[in-house]
């Protein structure tokens, strides 16, 4: 969706009573020369989730534009308020680039890639997470519910209590939690801690994810813990707080995805694209941004090593991955991207034939149409994370598969392994014969064990969509216990 709004509106009097604050606003958008603004919906799986719940509650939503410097009054688009937090270059390299993607991002995924500590990047995560609390605070109605989203906005939870005590405090980690042993490695990791606890409900992807996290309240602070409740005392000797601390595994649209991988259009494209490969036996894909956490490496090295072997052969199979251009100036990734760019032109020059490539590599992003044909076109699908949240890309193939054909090979260090199995085949992405004698498996299993295995992944994905994560979210939020307590 896209629009126009050459006014911008000003907030609703008396303020909002759903108000979302997350990294990015759901829309990208520019200001022409009168102030106007241009916005078009971005794809993420976020605004989907959050829509329905937006749109009933006439909520707003607080997020960075994207852009550097880019100044502009709250405006109202697809039927919620757009609420935009300024962050200049330098606090684009510190605060996103630095803190939150070259700091926490390879710490929450066990240190795959080592992370980084600053002061002057703690710093300004510091200084942004309080401009995203101030503007959250601003437009909150009285006793409003505040959904707070993803380790770039840690700090916020507190901040925010503090500003404003009479709001509901829900926070949602859409990464791992660390172990505590890897936790403590940051200089500022209790502040993090004592942030996050300023939210009433705080949301995992895994139940391991909010054990780890609740043994590092313990270790960390002297708030009591009782299963998945923190008792957090008050600085000041008043009544103590009551921090809920669970998992809600996050989804997808998965009937909107269904629908669209059912439109003529997207089951003709999808026969087109295998038609452009030369109608491979087998076609498999891999479909990540491009970060060190998605296992592309170990994926095309097991892939290249099958070809190598004459397990697989070029003529016969071929694969496609798609890696979407992703945080380009941070060093880990542009590194990655060598990597993998040097791996899979040595593969190609190798074992490639005039008209059969082994790999086709696209490092661009797509429409969900495409996805959904690339989906549909693919014999096997190849998730092998070496650590991931939850991995929705799996979802998103599974919903897209109502013919029940089709294998989902699964990195066990995902999120969606620890929901998802038995249906799909798992991986170890570390253990590289492992992964080879699978990926041969999977291309190949017979229809009628891919139908029974799809069937299961279907069921359970058709299900668990991402209105019900939202829901379940939103609904355990409210329904919690008056926030204070004597006990
Ligand atoms: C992950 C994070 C999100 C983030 C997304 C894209 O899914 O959990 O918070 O928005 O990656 O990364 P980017 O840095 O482009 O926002």
């Amino acid at each position: 969706m896209t629009g126009k709004d050459s006014s911008s509106s000003h907030p609703r009097e008396g303020g909002y009573d759903l108000v979302v604050v997350a990294n990015r606003l759901p829309v990208d958008f520019t200001v022409d020369a009168d102030g106007g603004v241009d916005w078009q919906r971005s794809p993420g799986g976020l605004v989907t989730a959050l829509e329905p719940v937006m749109r009933e509650a006439e909520g707003a939503w607080v997020g960075w534009s994207g852009a550097p410097d880019l100044e502009h009054e709250p405006f109202e688009a697809d039927g919620m308020l757009l609420v935009p937090v300024t962050l200049g270059q330098d606090e684009i390299e510190r605060y996103y680039e630095g803190f939150s993607n070259d700091t926490l991002w390879p710490l929450y995924h066990d240190v795959i890639s080592p992370p980084t500590y600053h002061r002057q990047w703690w710093d300004a995560y510091r200084r942004v997470n309080r401009r995203f609390a101030e503007a959250a605070a601003e437009q909150a109605a009285e006793g409003a519910v505040v959904w707070v989203h993803d380790y770039q906005l840690q700090l916020v939870p507190k901040m925010l209590r503090d500003l404003r005590p009479d709001l509901r405090i829900g926070f949602f980690d859409h990464i791992p939690f660390p172990a505590v042993e890897l936790f403590q490695q940051l200089p500022w990791r209790t502040q993090i801690v004592e942030g996050l606890l300023g939210a009433d409900l705080i949301g995992f992807q895994r139940g391991g994810d909010a054990s780890n996290f609740v043994r590092s309240v313990r270790r960390l602070t002297k708030h009591t813990t009782r299963g998945p409740i923190i008792t957090v005392a008050d600085e000041d000797g008043g009544p103590a707080r009551h921090v809920r601390a669970a998992a809600f595994p996050i989804s997808i649209d998965s009937h909107h995805f269904d629908a669209l991988a059912r439109e003529p259009e997207v089951q003709a494209r999808a026969k087109e694209i295998r038609a452009d490969l030369g109608n491979p036996g087998i076609m498999m894909l891999g479909v990540d941004r491009l970060d060190y956490t998605k296992g592309i490496r170990h994926r095309i090295k097991a892939y290249g090593e099958l070809l190598q072997d004459g397990r697989l052969d070029v003529e016969r199979a071929t694969l496609v991955q798609v890696a979407s251009p992703s945080r380009e100036n941070v060093g880990a990734y542009q590194e990655l991207r060598e990597h993998v760019e040097v791996l899979v032109g040595r593969i190609n020059g190798e074992f490639g034939e005039l008209g059969h490539s082994a790999i086709h590599y696209l490092h661009h992003s797509y429409p969900p149409a495409e996805m959904a044909a690339l989906y549909l076109a693919a014999d096997v699908m190849l998730v092998t994370s070496l650590r991931d949240g939850m991995n929705l890309v799996a979802k998103e193939y599974i919903a897209a598969r109502s013919d029940e054909q089709g294998v989902l090979v699964l990195s066990e260090f995902t999120g969606a392994a620890d929901e998802l199995a038995p249906g799909p085949l798992l991986v170890n992405p570390h253990d590289i014969d492992g992964m080879k004698d699978t990926i041969v498996a999977a291309a190949n299993m017979p229809p009628k064990e891919q139908r029974r295995r799809m069937r299961r992944l279907r069921r359970k994905v058709m299900a668990d969509d991402v209105a019900k994560w939202s829901q379940t979210f939103l609904g355990v939020l409210t329904a919690m216990p008056p926030r204070t307590s004597h006990g």
